[in-house]
């Protein structure tokens, strides 16, 4: 009896054990598993990122016995297969030109500098509107001998540019006189002020930034024609981001079909929304060598030149002008070339006035480097509708050579890169004199046509409003 429950205490305790040690077995191999599973992970991890250096190396390679001119064909070439060559221009006018007006309402800018008032006149419809140079533009005409002032497919096609002027006003018609700041005769001037009507528009042309022009309050202008957003005209002063169609067509030649460099993608998991601009990045990023452009004609300004000296300190900087080492002789070529062998482009302006981003900024994203901006206020350049991932403003670092680490880091990760070139996928970018001015001349024209005829306004001070955000 005794024996009989001592042995069934000891197969109750043996089978306990049993189980306990089952249990602990099972666990052990989940947790080997899991274990097993992460290091596999890390393997994985480790195999593709070789698989990235060496696909990278290869790439490198290949292209380094290439010589500049070689490199300039190719990114030319790719350039030019998925730039868009037709555009709706009348819906793009539409839309820039309403986004403007929102945001100027939205934002208020009813300065104490201008002065609106209604007039109780009937409203008039006019058939066309005359458009007048009243002075030389820099000394010389402008678009007196031009047939193709505005934009041939600007919304309104009622516009006419001439450069004489009756001296007598019909009192119903409404026109618009240009004149540009650094033309005006004091004398001349005062001749026109006594032929002023009341319906006629004055307008100041004025592409400059913090230039003292308080000689200019006496005359009252009704309108400006600036980089100032809050300008009567003023899209496109200096370049223009066009939206792209959605259904644009590119051309697929050329394209570069590696399933390495496909696969990079997979394994990042990184969706590419589009083939042929992802070829034009890595195009870029592929045949440019590692450094920064900059172009400087006036060394007058001081912080540009001082944080340009501190920075290439620790990134390689190519720079051209007066008072540093490469010289260009004023031949564009060679400005266009240097344009397709640089990472970034040191846009810094001269000025620091709200809404002055130059054609330095545009001839960056135009030749599809990095514009590495100083100047303006980061805001400044979103508020003129440029994506904040287009440009890397220098306010963002604490200092040149912190700024210069990241610039490193761009030249060595391909997917950093790419982030900076995301904007291509919506728009375009134009700098060049002849395509923007005709877009500048549609906004005088649309605003001719859309301003209401009762709404009068003048600038009380003129010099106050150009100086205000400077
Ligand atoms: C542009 O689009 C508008 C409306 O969407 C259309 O009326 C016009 O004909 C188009 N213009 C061109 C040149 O295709
Ligand atoms: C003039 O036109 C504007 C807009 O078209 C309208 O709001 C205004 O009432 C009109 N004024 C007169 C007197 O017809
Ligand atoms: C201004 O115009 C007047 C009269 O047209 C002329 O005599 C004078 O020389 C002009 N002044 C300048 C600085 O061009
Ligand atoms: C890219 O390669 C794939 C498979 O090799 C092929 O089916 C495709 O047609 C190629 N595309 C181009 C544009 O060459
Ligand atoms: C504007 O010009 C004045 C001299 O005319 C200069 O002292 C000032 O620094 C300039 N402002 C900016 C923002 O460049
Ligand atoms: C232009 O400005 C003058 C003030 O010099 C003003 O009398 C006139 O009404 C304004 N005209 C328009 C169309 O705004």
């Amino acid at each position: 009896m005794l024996i009989r429950s001592f042995r069934i205490r000891f197969i109750i305790i043996r089978s306990c054990i049993i189980s306990l040690i089952i249990i602990l077995f099972f666990q052990i191999i989940t947790f080997l598993k899991n274990e097993n599973i992460h290091l596999q992970d890390i393997n994985i991890w480790n195999k593709e990122y070789r698989l990235e250096k060496y696909f990278w190396k290869n790439l490198l390679n290949e292209d380094k016995d290439l010589t500049d001119e070689q490199r300039i064909k190719k990114i030319e070439l790719i350039k030019k297969q998925n730039t868009i060559k037709e555009f709706n221009w009348t819906n793009i006018f539409f839309d820039s030109y309403t986004r403007k007006l929102n945001k100027v309402y939205e934002k208020n800018i009813e300065t104490t500098y201008k002065y609106r008032f209604k007039d109780r006149q009937p409203n008039v419809s006019q058939e066309i509107y005359e458009v007048f140079e009243e002075t030389l533009v820099f000394e010389r005409p402008k678009f007196c001998s031009s047939s193709r002032v505005f934009h041939p497919q600007c919304p309104y096609s009622n516009c006419q540019w001439s450069c004489e002027k009756p001296s007598m006003n019909d009192k119903n018609i409404r026109r618009a006189s240009v004149f540009h700041h650094v033309d005006m005769n004091e004398t001349e001037m005062h001749r026109k002020l006594q032929h002023r009507s009341y319906t006629d528009i004055w307008i100041l042309w004025i592409d400059e930034a913090n230039r003292s022009i308080s000689h200019l309050n006496q005359y009252n202008f009704n309108w400006t024609l600036s980089y100032r957003q809050d300008s009567e005209v003023s899209i496109g002063t200096y370049g223009v981001l066009i939206p792209q169609d959605k259904n644009k067509f590119f051309s697929n030649d050329n394209l570069y079909n590696n399933s390495n460099f496909l696969q990079l993608f997979i394994n990042r998991n990184i969706p590419i929304p589009d083939m042929t601009i992802e070829n034009r990045i890595l195009f870029n990023y592929r045949y440019r060598h590692k450094h920064a452009l900059w172009y400087v004609s006036n060394c007058g300004p001081k912080r540009r030149l001082k944080y340009y000296t501190e920075l290439k300190n620790y990134y390689p900087i190519k720079a051209f002008g007066s008072c540093v080492e490469n010289k260009c002789d004023k031949n564009k070529q060679c400005e266009g070339e240097q344009s397709y062998l640089a990472l970034f482009y040191l846009s810094f302006e001269s000025q620091t006035c709200k809404d002055y981003i130059t054609e330095k900024f545009w001839r960056a994203l135009y030749y599809g480097m990095i514009p590495i901006v100083l100047g303006p206020s980061k805001q400044s350049y979103l508020d003129l509708g440029i994506p904040q991932s287009a440009f890397i403003h220098v306010d963002d670092f604490p200092s040149a050579k912190v700024l210069a680490s990241y610039l490193h880091r761009i030249s060595n990760d391909y997917f950093l890169y790419r982030k900076y070139f995301q904007w291509l996928n919506q728009y375009e970018a134009f700098f060049d004199i002849n395509v923007l001015e005709p877009i500048r001349m549609c906004e005088l024209c649309m605003r001719l046509n859309m301003q209401e005829y009762q709404e009068h306004s003048y600038y009380r001070n003129i010099h106050e409003w150009h100086r205000i955000s400077c």
